[in-house]
């Protein structure tokens, strides 16, 4: 498969992280959203990021300049299916906006084109059963934020062929990434692993064995982990963790039921970072909104 262009469906936290990664590996780009101020706000962001990556020294200013004359806009999915050879989707984690996407792809995508799914727990089976193509449909799952996080996990349906796998190895090496295979289950790795340990966390938090503080600094500096479970629920959002825990649950069983604790907080709308409290406070910075 000779991928030349990358289309990026949903310019939001992963979109727009997705889109840098492909223009600064060399792809023609092409980002779309329902939302134009989406748009908007993704190149400044893309820019900001590059600007960045020079004041640090990761590259050069003719690099980024390179990088962002690849990069287009759209505001019609079908224009974009039309142009690429690689698409993935970043839209919220809601089936039925998949499935209408993957429906559109089939319909308006060239024959050989990869078709695939940023979803961190959905099902790529589901999606591709709504295509007549579904040997090019796969998971390929980033981590926040894109442009620092190595991996992708790649996600293989039943129906997912080795060509597929195969281009998308070469486009996640052209991104800079790390990539590991698995085949389609629950929370893939990464999320299977981390939903537990956090789970445990919290049950270790509910029990009173220590405080959330020592929890965190025990994996970090025990178990060198970058991040304290506790911290890390905070950024990622405990509504978030808990949908997670929950669907893990239901699928895959008894030792994924969520904690009481994280219930507990959720309920009370200490949802994490994004709403100033979580398991810890974050007291807002004089000046900031
Ligand atoms: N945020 C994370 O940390 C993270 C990590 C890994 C994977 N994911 C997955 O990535 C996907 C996107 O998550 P996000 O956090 O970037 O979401 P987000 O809400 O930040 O962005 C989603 C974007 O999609 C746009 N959108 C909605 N419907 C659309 C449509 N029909 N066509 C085009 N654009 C549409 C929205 O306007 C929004 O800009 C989800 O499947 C999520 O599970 C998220």
């Amino acid at each position: 498969m000779d991928v030349k262009t990358i289309g990026v469906i949903g310019a939001g936290t992963m979109g727009r992280g997705i889109a840098y990664a492909a223009a600064l590996g060399g792809y023609r780009t092409i980002l779309e959203d329902v939302m134009p101020e989406m748009l908007i706000n993704a190149n400044a962001w893309i820019a900001h990021t590059f600007d960045e990556g020079i004041k640090r020294g990761k590259l050069t200013s003719e690099a980024a300049s390179a990088a962002i004359s690849r990069i287009a806009t759209s505001s019609s999915v079908e224009d974009v299916c039309r142009e690429a050879d690689f698409l993935i989707e970043a839209v919220p984690e809601e089936m039925e906006l998949k499935l209408e996407l993957f429906t559109l792809f089939d319909k308006f995508a060239k024959p050989n084109a990869v078709l695939a799914s940023n979803t961190s727990s959905l099902s790529i089976t589901e999606m591709a059963e709504m295509t007549y193509r579904p040997e090019l449909c796969v998971g390929m799952h980033f981590f926040n934020p894109v442009p620092k996080m190595q991996l992708i996990e790649l996600v293989r349906a039943p129906k997912t062929s080795d060509e597929t796998i195969v281009a998308c190895r070469e486009v996640g090496s052209r991104m800079g990434k790390e990539v590991v295979v698995v085949k389609e289950s629950p929370g893939f790795i990464t999320s299977r692993v981390n939903a537990l340990i956090g789970n445990e966390a919290f049950a270790m938090l509910e029990a009173g064995l220590a405080s959330a503080e020592d929890i965190d600094k025990a994996l970090k500096l025990g178990l060198n982990h970058p991040m304290g479970p506790f911290e890390m629920v905070d950024l990622v959002g405990l509504d978030v963790r808990l949908r997670i825990l929950e669907y893990l649950h239901a699928t895959l069983g008894e030792k994924y039921r969520p904690n009481a604790l994280l219930k507990k907080l959720v309920a009370e709308g200490r949802l994490g970072r994004k709403t100033g409290r979580g398991v810890y406070d974050y007291p807002k910075e004089p000046g900031k909104s």
